[in-house]
């Protein structure tokens, strides 16, 4: 009954809008970019985008209004990379792990120890392979314009994982990636993927043992609250691809246009140097906490490690192109 005369009252006041010609946009009204993500505020992808945000304020006032919405309140990572395509949003970060139900060419960023840390990646991402990925989905009308880092991940869970036995029987919240699945299983473990606003409560309760994530996820999403180790593994890369609608991005005004992907070249430079120092941060407040132990491996333990993931590589090497990894660790090579 209430809901009745209340829907009533709302359509009779869009009624009166209308033929007061307030429903319409007005010509000078400010093109509108919604950027959805899934962390929170405080963590590198938080900053990047809350800065992006002040900065178009300051440069195209008027003209163009950002509006971030942060730690999934408006959706998951998987409904806005739906929500991109359709326009319905213009403007994601997404983590590089979840592009995998759209394309395999992202596939490279999650194999394990392949990158030994982020300026390997930075280096990857900067040359001609990685440039070139940035426009491959365009078909799917998700145009990448940068790539920001997170950091590199750690495992934690109920049990220190000095060597890939400990993760055995153990069921680990993974993102949703075929390699990342491979990877678990790899090591015995059971791979569940699972949307990241659902993990600290399916930690919390045990309906997952473990998962694996960036010391400055972990912090931020107080999963070291509900993990009793965190294993300084940095096994894997955690970052993401900064993407817009392509008919948006296509039917701005040039001079917008020119000034947004400025704006987003700048920022990535700020926030990729940022990343390290906030994920510094939050392992210094895990440790701090005193709420869960942090296990450091050893050179050996390292090894033993990356000799066992090994073959994830091989079983997506067609997936991805031999030539494809052997370039990326060649960069590794490089930083050594
Ligand atoms: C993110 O950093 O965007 C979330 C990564 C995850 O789902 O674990």
């Amino acid at each position: 009954m209430f809901k009745a005369s209340r829907l009533g009252s709302v359509a009779m006041i869009c009624v009166l809008m209308l033929m007061a010609g307030c429903g319409k946009q007005s010509a000078d009204a400010p093109i509108l970019i919604k950027f959805p993500h899934v962390t929170a505020p405080a963590t590198p992808k938080g900053q990047a985008a809350e800065r992006f945000r002040q900065l178009v304020e300051e440069r195209l006032a008027g003209r163009v209004l950002v509006e971030v919405y942060p730690s999934a309140q408006l959706m998951s990572d998987d409904d806005s990379l739906d929500a991109l395509a359709f326009g319905e949003v213009q403007m994601i970060a997404v983590s590089l792990s979840k592009l995998d139900r759209l394309t395999y060419k992202f596939q490279i960023f999650d194999l394990p120890f392949l990158f030994p840390d982020i300026q390997t990646v930075e280096n990857f991402q900067a040359s001609d392979y990685g440039q070139e990925l940035l426009t491959s989905m365009v078909d799917r009308k998700i145009l990448g314009l940068s790539f920001w880092h997170n950091g590199m991940k750690q495992f934690g869970g109920p049990v220190p994982m000095r060597l890939p036995e400990a993760a055995k029987g153990l069921k680990f919240r993974i993102m949703e990636s075929d390699v990342l699945q491979a990877q678990i299983l790899q090591i015995g473990g059971n791979p569940q993927k699972m949307a990241f606003g659902e993990v600290y409560q399916a930690l919390q309760t045990g309906a997952v043992d473990a998962q694996e994530n960036t010391w400055s996820n972990i912090y931020s999403s107080k999963f070291y609250e509900v993990q009793a180790y965190v294993t300084e593994t940095n096994h894997g890369y955690l970052g993401y691809l900064v993407a817009v609608n392509l008919d948006f991005w296509n039917s701005l005004p040039d001079d917008i246009r020119t000034e947004l992907a400025s704006i987003v070249q700048e920022v990535s430079i700020w926030a990729n140097k940022q990343s390290v120092s906030i994920n510094l941060l939050g392992r210094q407040k895990i440790l701090e906490s005193g709420r869960t132990e942090v296990v450091e491996l050893t050179a050996d333990e390292r090894a033993i490690w990356q000799q066992a993931m090994r073959p994830v590589w091989e079983k997506f090497s067609s997936n991805i192109g031999a030539d494809l990894i052997a370039a990326a660790e060649s960069y590794g090579n490089q930083a050594e």
